[in-house]
């Protein structure tokens, strides 16, 4: 009798990559980096590992966002989160170059840092160098234990699990869902959210979990999707407002794993020289999740398909009769607030990164030249 089993298969538990199963993670990482930071009334966000005061809150001029790759990505969310929810000023900064421009950084300076691994060098630099200036600084980092966790003064941990793909993708979700539990929890001290503003926002990202899950059910459609790009030496992303980090993080998904070269640009910045390499066929993915901004998008659309562009639209249920009109897919995501559509708009970009990858026989989990945690400068 023999078993035809290893550890490494065990672990992908019947998946065929890492980076498969940690996608269909994301429910659960999501009620685990939410489970006991919400009170049992859902009206307000606990978040008792934090060591801040509520002095020190009132403190707070402004906030740096500072990490790398995929971690940035969530940065660049977390600062329209922040300032939408917080009301406080956010810059947000890739950590190579932060130290380098001399930032202001002032003891009314929070600092916030982001890391899956909690120990790429170039994020650790920026903290120390943060602490060096006097701000005080708050880690977002999946690991416990880390270099990052040990030296920053508080840390709010995300709750995914190990990441095993060197492609960030529970990671990255569990930190969208740490940059809204914070911010509710400023605007709680801060008086920018009302107690049911709060609530409505909590509410909302109670259904995440089973939102995602109603797209991951759909993943062979886009994988069809991914089959049909994949054939494709250049695409692009466009999005405007927190669509863009989503372009963003969108592009640097599909480059990472399938080597396909891509750009994101924010949907109304393409005019402006980018147009030009829009020719027949090109294919567009454009994220038109939010509805202030729908008409402007659906315009930015319209351009690129004057041009021959075969455009993909990700969108909102409920939406569909007019985007349809403009685009030559859609992919509709379940509605929730504008400010949340982040968590639900990215997976089906880390879904068509996944086939498009597989469709063109390349290592998923282990791209070329790529690894997991960077711990050289
Ligand atoms: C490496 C990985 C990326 C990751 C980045 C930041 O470059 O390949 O996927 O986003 O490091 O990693 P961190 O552990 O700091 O989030």
């Amino acid at each position: 009798f023999h078993v035809d089993w290893d550890l490494v298969t065990a672990e992908k538990a019947g998946f065929d990559h890492f980076m498969l199963k940690e996608i269909y993670e994301q429910p659960k990482a999501y009620r685990d980096t939410m489970l006991g930071r919400v009170a049992d009334d859902g009206k307000s966000v606990q978040l008792s590992e934090l060591t801040m005061t509520k002095d020190y809150i009132n403190s707070i001029r402004k906030v740096h966002i500072v990490a790398c790759g995929t971690a940035y990505h969530a940065g660049l969310v977390g600062k329209t989160v922040i300032e939408s929810i917080a009301r406080i000023p956010v810059e947000t900064d890739v950590a190579s170059e932060y130290r380098y421009r001399s930032p202001i950084i002032t003891p009314d300076t929070l600092v916030i840092v982001v890391s899956q691994s909690g120990e790429t060098a170039d994020t650790l630099a920026a903290l120390r160098e943060a602490k060096r200036n006097g701000a005080r600084v708050l880690a977002i980092t999946n690991v416990v234990g880390s270099s990052i966790a040990r030296e920053a003064d508080d840390v709010l941990v995300t709750l995914a699990g190990p990441e095993i793909a060197v492609a960030s993708t529970k990671a990255y979700t569990s930190q969208l869902v740490v940059f809204y539990l914070l911010s509710l929890y400023f605007a709680d001290t801060l008086g920018t959210k009302n107690t049911a503003e709060v609530s409505e926002i909590l509410a909302a990202m109670q259904e995440l979990p089973e939102q995602v899950e109603s797209i991951l059910e759909q993943a062979l459609v886009l994988r069809d999707i991914a089959e049909s790009i994949s054939s494709h030496p250049s695409l692009f992303f466009i999005g405007r407002g927190i669509d863009y980090p989503v372009a963003l993080e969108g592009s640097l998904k599909l480059k990472e794993i399938s080597y396909i070269h891509s750009e994101a640009y924010p949907a109304g910045e393409l005019k402006h020289g980018t147009l030009a390499l829009i020719e027949e066929g090109v294919p567009v993915i454009a994220l038109v999740t939010q509805e202030e901004l729908y008409e402007k998008t659906l315009s930015n659309i319209k351009e690129v398909k004057a041009r021959g562009a075969n455009v993909l639209g990700i969108g909102n249920v409920g939406y569909e009769e007019e985007a349809n009109k403009s685009v030559d897919t859609l992919f509709s995501i379940p509605r929730t607030l504008p400010i949340l559509t982040p968590a639900l708009s990215v997976v089906p970009l880390q879904l068509i990164s996944y086939y498009a990858s597989l469709a063109l026989g390349h290592d998923v989990d282990k791209p070329r030249n790529l690894a997991k945690s960077v711990t050289v400068e």
